[in-house]
């Protein structure tokens, strides 16, 4: 419907996949999950048995890998590794304790962010990640910064595995989350953080329909006012 670029940044279990699969619903735009890149290349590596603290062994997961990223249900992402379908893979809980590793690898980041560049080339994108405001896509006609606090984020994180039918508990997520931020905040390359444009909205004590209504509003108004 619209032609416009939304990024949305912010830490793990904040609310950002939720809100931006159901804005890029309502506005008519396609919803690309970053992370789930990330994740996907981080699975390959789980099943050639790598060792993640030797980044050349990280690097050799960039050659001869294609990753794709399709629309499923529900508008969430189908991801596809090498031609084959990761989606549940990609959320086990052993992607999660290595995914941030992967990430901060130059040659890793330098593959996906010019993979992510070149999907939202022609606009009509909400983008989520860590590094789309303020990398990605610099110029996007809309930047908002989703946080929540760390135990929030925690439990939604935990009830949400615990759905999918993993083992887990609550603590150990916490922990899991906790060495996450602190790793995608300090590193080198494109750390998180909120680019200076961005809108911030702290998800602590807001609905999932809270936050999404703030957001739709905003970009609407602004649409309609002719400020994009
Ligand atoms: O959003 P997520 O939990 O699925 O992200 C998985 C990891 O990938 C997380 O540790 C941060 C990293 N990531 C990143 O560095 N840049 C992005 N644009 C998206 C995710």
């Amino acid at each position: 419907m619209y032609n416009i670029n939304i990024a949305i940044d912010g830490p793990a279990g904040a609310g950002k996949s939720t809100a931006a699969k159901e804005i890029a619903s309502r506005l008519g735009l396609k919803y690309i999950d970053t992370g789930a890149m990330y994740r996907a290349l981080t699975w390959k590596g789980i099943l050639k048995g790598i060792n993640f603290d030797q980044s050349r062994e990280i690097e050799s997961l960039t050659s001869n890998t294609v990753i794709n990223v399709e629309k499923g249900a529900g508008g969430s992402n189908l991801l596809y590794l090498d031609d084959i379908d990761v989606t549940a893979e990609i959320r086990d809980p052993a992607v999660n304790r290595k995914v941030s590793l992967v990430a901060k690898n130059s040659r890793v980041r330098d593959m996906m962010v010019s993979q992510q560049q070149e999907i939202a080339s022609n606009g009509g994108v909400v983008m989520d990640g860590r590094d789309i405001g303020t990398n990605v896509l610099p110029g996007a006609d809309f930047k908002f910064f989703i946080t929540a606090s760390l135990e929030e984020r925690a439990k939604r994180r935990y009830l949400e595995l615990k759905e999918q039918g993993h083992s887990t508990n609550l603590e150990e997520v916490q922990k899991d989350i906790s060495l996450r931020d602190k790793i995608d905040t300090e590193r080198e390359l494109a750390p998180l953080v909120a680019a200076e444009d961005a809108i911030l909205i702290d998800t602590t004590h807001l609905s999932v329909e809270e936050v999404i209504g703030k957001m739709v509003k905003h970009v609407k108004a602004c649409i309609q006012a002719g400020s994009i």
